[in-house]
């Protein structure tokens, strides 16, 4: 097949193209911002977009009027305005990231919608050196909150992978590392205080401020909010003495994941899982903490977070495209062997020093635990970009996250071995990205946080520009999220998945009515809820359109569901039988 030689040699070009440039360490074009207003006075009508330039039903979302705070004061003010108004309102970071729509406030049938941007509410950032705590302002970009506590020799021991999100944006959607140690491996475990401003009867002045301490039980409640309780102003956080972390990476296979994961945890602080399915490779994170005057320099900047050429992006991007439109499963393989055998090369993206030079690697806990180096800006080289920034025709792919009751994932990953094993190639679409990164979080008091010892697994893929245009294998991927999320009993993570992981998702939180007791008591009239947060909170099986499962707006229950004029067609899973998903059939098509 002349065609698919000529694609491969395009795909290693492109790949070549591409660490070149992963070699250049150069800051990049920042991201956009989120809100984009028409109005010379931005007073009548704007866009609020998130990081990816696409919620998951691609509607987009409008708001009449938007206002940036600077001071804690004119947040209280803001919110005020809202109450006294009746306005529906929502807040969003300069940042945005958070895939699902619980940013966007408003509702079908009532005009009056408010949003807050605490994009010019980043400043404070307050460290307690004796009682070990640092109080920061809710926009405050979590890169700034750790430098500045890194810089009085002390460490924030939980944080996300991903650093371009704020304080309280990352708190509010439940955001995590990996570690089941200590107070363990999501962040609102480690908060002690929160501020918010909600809604107050007209003798307060519309809106007050409420100080919630470490002993209140509302901090319960507020630790994991989806923006429904009011506004965050402060975040108080628990730190500890500064440390470095000695890390290394064991690229082996992949036999006994099921059996080891616990020991995994077990055995390392901040020990995570790479799973590549298609190549039968795990990658073991052992990572633990080592005193501060350990040697070592290290850091972590991982590849996927690097700046990348707009012109390499958007060459990957065609690239698979071209794979997709040509049904070619093989180039995909070919692509998921390059990109693991050069992270092996490169060990993710940790370096010694300027370079990666061998394990293990160790640095300070700033520089290890997180990074996004492509989010840093250098007005001069708009070629460089993250390499899903919508601006360009980069990356544009889904976030799956799952996260399991600890002994439920075993049998989860049982379920995707077989699924793998009838046919491996099926799995190298995963393999291109991440594979499955399996983290590791503990039991938290947060209502809407995780009530046991838990297993985190993020899994990405590629999503097709037109919501209408069906993907290779995509009905290997209806079925790892159907076995997770309704065969497993994996809750979905807040800020990742496509709509149809939400299904019932309130039945999965034995507090959750606590969480809307809480809710009833701040904002009585429902100001912070809107049609887009509440069809996530509580979603059930909805009306069916055609089409809808191949975003994940719906599960399939007739082929009208997928794409039967392309040859998808509605199927059982061929694990999970009780899964039904968009398979590509070739017969339809004779
Ligand atoms: C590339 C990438 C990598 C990621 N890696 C990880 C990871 O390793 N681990 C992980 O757990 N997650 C990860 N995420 C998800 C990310 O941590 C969450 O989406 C996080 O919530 C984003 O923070 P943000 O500041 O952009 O919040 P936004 O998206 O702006 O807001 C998130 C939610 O919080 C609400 N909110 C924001 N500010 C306030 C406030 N002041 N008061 C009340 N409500 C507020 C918003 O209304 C919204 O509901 C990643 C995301 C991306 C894009
Ligand atoms: C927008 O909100 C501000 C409050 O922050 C208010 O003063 C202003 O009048 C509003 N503008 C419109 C057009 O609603
Ligand atoms: C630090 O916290 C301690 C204990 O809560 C308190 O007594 C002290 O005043 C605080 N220091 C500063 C500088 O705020
Ligand atoms: C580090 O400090 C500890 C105590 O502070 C000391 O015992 C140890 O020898 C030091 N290690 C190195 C490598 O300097």
């Amino acid at each position: 097949m002349a065609s698919s030689r000529w694609l491969l040699h395009a795909l290693l070009l492109v790949l070549i193209l591409h660490m070149d440039s992963m070699l250049l360490k150069t800051a990049s074009m920042p991201p956009p911002s989120p809100v984009v207003c028409s109005g010379p006075d931005g007073g009548d009508g704007c866009i609020l977009r998130n990081s990816y330039g696409a919620w998951n039903d691609r509607l987009d979302c409008r708001v009449q009027n938007v206002t940036y705070p600077s001071t804690e004061e004119e947040l209280r003010s803001a919110v005020a305005y809202a109450a006294r108004h009746r306005l529906n309102v929502k807040v969003v970071s300069k940042f945005s990231h958070t895939i699902p729509k619980l940013a966007c406030p408003g509702r079908a049938g009532s005009a009056g919608s408010f949003l807050i941007s605490t994009a010019n509410y980043a400043s404070g950032i307050d460290i307690n050196v004796t009682s070990l705590v640092v109080t920061a302002d809710a926009g405050v970009p979590l890169r700034e909150l750790i430098d500045r506590v890194e810089g009085q020799g002390l460490s924030l021991v939980a944080v996300p992978y991903w650093e371009g999100v704020s304080v309280a944006g990352l708190i509010s959607t439940g955001a995590h590392g990996s570690s089941w140690w200590g107070k363990g491996g999501a962040v609102h475990d480690h908060v002690v205080g929160i501020s918010l401003v909600v809604p107050a009867k007209e003798s307060e002045g519309f809106a007050k401020v409420i100080r919630i301490e470490a002993q209140d039980q509302l901090l319960n409640a507020a630790r994991v909010s989806l923006g429904m309780l009011g506004v965050i102003s402060k975040v108080k956080f628990s730190l500890e003495k500064g440390f470095k972390r000695s890390i290394t990476y064991d690229f082996t296979d992949d036999a006994r994941i099921e059996e080891i994961y616990t020991d995994q945890a077990m055995k390392y602080e901040f020990a995570d899982i790479t799973w590549y399915p298609s190549k039968h490779t795990a990658v073991y994170r052992n990572d633990n903490r080592v005193p501060l005057n350990t040697s070592g320099d290290g850091l972590y900047d991982f590849l996927g977070f690097q700046s990348n050429s707009v012109v390499v992006s958007k060459s990957v991007r065609a690239t698979e495209k071209l794979l997709e439109n040509a049904r070619n499963v093989d180039g995909k393989c070919a692509l998921a062997s390059t990109t693991v055998g050069y992270k092996k090369l490169i060990a993710n993206g940790l370096r010694n020093g300027l370079i990666f030079t061998g394990y293990p690697v160790i640095g300070r806990q700033g520089k290890m635990q997180t990074s996004g180096s492509c989010l840093y800006s250098a007005p001069s080289r708009t070629d460089l970009t993250c390499a899903w920034d919508p601006r360009i025709d980069g990356l544009f792919f889904y976030e799956s996250t799952a996260i399991f009751p600890a002994q439920r994932f075993a049998d989860f990953v049982r379920d995707v071995k077989k699924l793998r094993d009838m046919n491996p190639k099926n799995f190298c679409g995963v393999d291109i990205y991440n594979g499955f990164l399996v983290r590791f979080i503990k039991a938290s008091k947060a209502y809407l946080g995780q009530s046991e010892d838990s297993i985190v697994v993020d899994f990405n893929y590629y999503r097709a520009d037109d919501p209408s245009t069906p993907r290779l294998n995509q009905d290997v991927w209806e079925e790892v999220e159907q076995m997770a999320f309704f065969k497993h009993g994996a809750t979905p993570h807040w800020a990742k998945n496509r709509n149809l992981a939400f299904l019932n998702v309130r039945n999965k939180y034995p507090n959750f009515g606590k969480f809307m007791a809480a809710k009833k008591q701040l904002d009585p009239q429902n100001l912070f809820s809107s049609e887009w947060s509440d069809d996530i909170l509580f979603r059930n099986e909805a009306a069916k359109g055609d089409g809808c499962a191949l975003e994940g707006q719906c599960i399939c229950s007739e082929d009208r569901h997928c794409s039967p004029a392309k040859g998808y067609l509605c199927k059982a899973g061929l694990v999970y039988q009780e899964a039904r998903v968009c398979r590509y059939t070739e017969s339809s098509m004779a």
